[in-house]
Parts: C-alpha cells; sequence; structure tokens
C-alpha cells in the first residue's frame, strides 16, 4: 500500500451546480482585453466562461448549488450535519464562507468551515469530508467548490484573465444510503515554490496598503508554462499511485473527470496515462477554470448526460496553487 493512500466507506448521495448567468465568450472578451478568440481557443480549448454580478458572492453561488445537490440526493438541508467548503475567493478573509452558507442554508450550529488547496481544494475537500465520516462522528456531509475568480482577475493581464470563470459544484456525502462509492484517495503538496501561482498580497506578508494596490498585488498572478508542465507530471502519478494502490490499472478507469484549466493538458495526460482522451470528461470550453469547483460542475453535467453508468469506475483528478494535487477513485 502506498502512504498516504486510504479507503472509503462514504458515498456520493447527490451533486449538483450553479453556474451564474451572465456568459462571456471570447469575442466579447476581446473587446475589451488584447486577445482573440484564435489565440484562446487554440491555446486552452476555452470558448467562454461565466461571470457572477456585483451582488453574488461565493457564497451565493455555493448555496445555489448546494440547493441542486440536496435536490438530487432527495434530502434537505435539515439532514446536514457538516458544512466543508473548497474556495481560493472566500467572501471575506473571516470568517468562513462554510459559515456564511450554513446561515444561508438555515441550519444553525452545523459544524462549519474551509480548505484551501486551490484547483484541487474539491477533491482535497472530499478526502476530509471522507475521514470525518469514518471517524462516526458525522453523517451527512455538504461538500462544496465555489469561486468568484472574477473577483481577483486583472483584466490588464491577458496571459491569466482569459482563462479563469465563476461557478459552483457540490456534493452530498454519507456512509448511509446509496450512491456513488468513494473508493479512495491520494492528495499531496509541494509547497517549495508558492510564487507559481498566488495572490500576492492580502495577507499577512503583504497586508493591504497603497503599494499593494497600485502593485496590483491583490490579483492572481501565474507562470503558466511551469503550471503546466508540473500539472501533467502530478496528476499523472497521482492517479497512478492511487490505482495502483487499489489494485486497478489504466484499462479498469472508465472515466476520467479532471480539472478544467487547459484542454492540451488534459491531452497530455490522457497520453501520458495511456487512457483514451474518449474516456476524459471535459466542458472547460463553456466554463473555464472554475477552480475548486470545475470538478463537482463537471461531474454534475456527466451525470446529467447520462454517460456514467451504474458500476463503472471513475478517476478524478486535479491540480492547483500551492502546489497541490489530488486523485479520487469512485465507483459509479
Ligand atoms: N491573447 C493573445 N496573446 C497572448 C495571450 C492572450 N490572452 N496571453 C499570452 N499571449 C501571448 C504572449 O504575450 C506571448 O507572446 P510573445 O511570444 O510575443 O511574447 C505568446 O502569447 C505566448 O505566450 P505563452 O505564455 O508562452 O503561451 P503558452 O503557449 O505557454 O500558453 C497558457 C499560455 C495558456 C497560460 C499555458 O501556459 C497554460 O495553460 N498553462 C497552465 C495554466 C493553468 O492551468 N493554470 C491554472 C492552474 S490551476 C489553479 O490552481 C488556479
Amino acid at each position: 500500500m502506498v502512504d498516504n493512500v486510504t479507503k472509503s466507506s462514504s458515498k456520493i448521495l447527490g451533486v449538483g451546480s450553479y453556474l451564474p448567468s451572465e456568459v462571456v465568450d471570447n469575442l466579447k472578451l476581446s473587446e475589451k482585453v488584447d486577445t482573440s478568440d484564435e489565440w484562446i481557443t487554440s491555446r486552452t480549448g476555452i470558448k467562454a466562461r461565466r461571470i457572477a454580478n456585483e451582488k453574488e458572492a461565493t457564497s451565493d453561488l455555493a448555496v445555489k448549488a448546494a440547493q441542486n445537490a440536496l435536490i438530487d440526493a432527495g434530502l434537505t438541508a435539515q439532514d446536514i450535519d457538516l458544512i466543508i467548503v473548497a474556495t481560493i475567493t472566500p467572501d471575506m478573509a473571516f470568517p468562513s464562507t462554510a459559515c456564511l452558507i450554513q446561515h444561508k442554508l438555515g441550519i444553525p450550529k452545523v459544524a462549519s468551515f474551509d480548505i484551501e488547496a486551490a484547483c484541487s481544494g474539491f477533491l482535497y475537500a472530499l478526502d476530509v469530508a471522507d475521514g470525518m465520516l469514518s471517524s462516526n462522528r458525522y453523517k451527512c456531509v455538504l461538500v462544496v467548490g465555489a469561486e468568484k475568480l472574477s473577483s481577483i482577475m486583472d483584466w490588464e493581464d491577458r496571459t491569466t484573465c482569459v482563462l479563469f470563470g465563476d461557478g459552483a459544484g457540490a456534493a452530498i456525502l454519507s456512509n448511509a444510503g446509496s450512491g456513488s462509492q468513494l473508493i479512495g484517495f491520494k492528495s499531496g503538496a509541494d509547497g517549495s515554490n508558492p510564487n507559481l501561482l498566488y495572490q500576492p498580497a492580502g495577507g499577512s506578508l503583504l497586508p493591504a496598503s497603497q503599494d499593494s494596490l497600485s502593485s496590483r498585488g491583490h490579483f492572481l498572478k501565474m507562470n503558466g508554462r511551469e503550471i503546466f508542465k508540473s500539472a501533467v507530471r502530478v496528476m499523472e502519478r497521482a492517479s497512478r499511485e492511487l490505482l495502483e494502490a487499489h489494485g486497478f490499472t489504466e484499462n479498469d478507469v472508465d472515466h476520467v473527470i479532471p480539472h478544467q484549466a487547459n484542454a492540451r493538458i488534459v491531452e497530455s495526460l490522457s497520453q501520458r496515462l495511456e487512457i483514451p482522451l474518449g474516456k476524459f470528461f471535459c466542458n472547460l470550453d463553456k466554463y473555464g477554470n472554475t477552480s475548486a469547483a470545475s470538478i463537482p460542475i463537471a461531474l454534475d453535467e456527466a451525470r446529467k448526460s447520462l454517460i456514467l453508468k451504474k458500476g463503472q469506475l471513475g478517476l478524478f483528478v486535479a491540480f492547483g496553487a500551492g502546489l497541490t494535487w489530488s486523485a479520487v477513485l469512485v465507483r459509479f
């Protein structure tokens, strides 16, 4: 057994998502940013993204996704006894977005907290939720990945602002009931090079100041090339280690739901894992990279498109700022 790999007994009882209504396609974006549909499509596969309005915060997107997941699970908010939210765009530094969601769902006293693992956040949150359920101290966990990335985009930086979008996805996990069986997890991180993808200002290292504002330090910064190389390497490794630890091979995988960052990253991963591209579910053309929300949104769409058949093996795999990575195996 590979270190850091656990066996799970929890199930996904329901999944839901929510996307803001405003669609910004590449053509519309190119009216205010020096870019083109041709460049964005050929380098990334992204054709459009959703942008939340000024009144919509991350928690508002999250609540709608959570309500849809509850309907899908046939449960009500009163059934939830723990809320875990993955986000890098919380409504505010504190209190946690999970607490704000708890209040909006009308379930006082339920334990609620955020975790931050960037684009790997939703899979990290599944990993944590599974551990909490296996302790038997919680029975029904709401896991949310939600982002309003437009709030930290530098609209004057064409190398980043074309890539990201807003949205939320949610899942209801429990040891009881019927649903997709979680099998195992492989999460990891390498904090040696945080500046590859980060938001420099606004924390304790560089608090908000006139300088931090004028140097545009409150926006996301990224070294795209280095992230690209690392992403493919860490997702391949985590996937292989997880499959091997649970006695599977790449051939056993029926569906891969990868983090939706870039179509070329997905193609490279498909080649390196020798899993046909047709087994990878992608919707990044419509939504861009929604960070922690990307996998639950894709999972919800894949389920609704009826391609996931009962008994099939699914692999979720993500990478993100940190760098972080995570892979999860599930039996649909
Ligand atoms: N429109 C037009 N031209 C552009 C744009 C744009 N939006 N952005 C960059 N360019 C130009 C550059 O200025 C450069 O021009 P030059 O050659 O004259 O200097 C040229 O295009 C090439 O730029 P590169 O950065 O080398 O382009 P590359 O092929 O590496 O693609 C990209 C950039 C798409 C960002 C790619 O590196 C990538 O996808 N990396 C991974 C990013 C990623 O997945 N990030 C999410 C991480 S997940 C998380 O945790 C948030």
